[in-house]
């Protein structure tokens, strides 16, 4: 009798531990971004980022996230360049968005520089990422 209570107690303590220590990729990502002087992130924040517009180049059409990912994080894209389709962005339509932290740390790169002719900054990102996550 004792031994099942007390191997019942080390499942529950078990369980207990990794839901204490689950972390998601975006978790992963978040805790990166405040190790590089990130302070609160705001879903909002990064939800007007996602929407603004950036003249990074002189004499063209603003460009924007959501140029390309659109403005409904629940509907599909559209590259503005090569017209390929984009899954939606939201992790509830497609469900393997912001799962792998490499495929976020490439794209993050690449498509900030595109818009805003520079790299993001740690607490823009992490912004951005808290709004898409809870999509
Ligand atoms: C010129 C078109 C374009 C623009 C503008 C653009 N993106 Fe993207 N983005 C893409 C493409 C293409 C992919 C990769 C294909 C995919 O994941 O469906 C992608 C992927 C991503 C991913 C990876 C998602 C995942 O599944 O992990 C993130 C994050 C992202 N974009 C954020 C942004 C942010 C933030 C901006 C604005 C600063 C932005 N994008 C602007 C085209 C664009």
């Amino acid at each position: 009798m004792f031994r099942y209570v007390r191997i019942l107690a080390t499942v529950i303590g078990v369980m207990a531990t990794s839901i204490t220590y689950a972390t998601t990729p975006v978790d992963e990502l978040l805790t990166e971004f405040r190790q590089q002087g990130a302070t609160e992130f705001s879903a909002a924040a990064g939800k007007i980022f996602w929407n603004q517009p950036f003249q990074s180049v002189a004499g063209e059409t603003a460009r924007r996230c959501a140029a390309c990912h659109t403005t409904d994080l629940r509907q599909s894209g559209k590259h503005v360049t090569t017209g390929k389709e984009i899954k939606p962005m939201a992790p509830s339509v497609t469900g393997k968005r912001l799962t792998n932290p490499e495929k976020m740390h490439k794209w993050l790169k690449r498509n900030c520089q595109w818009t805003l002719g520079r790299e993001c900054t740690a607490q823009e990102k992490g912004n951005v990422l808290m709004y898409l996550k809870d999509q």
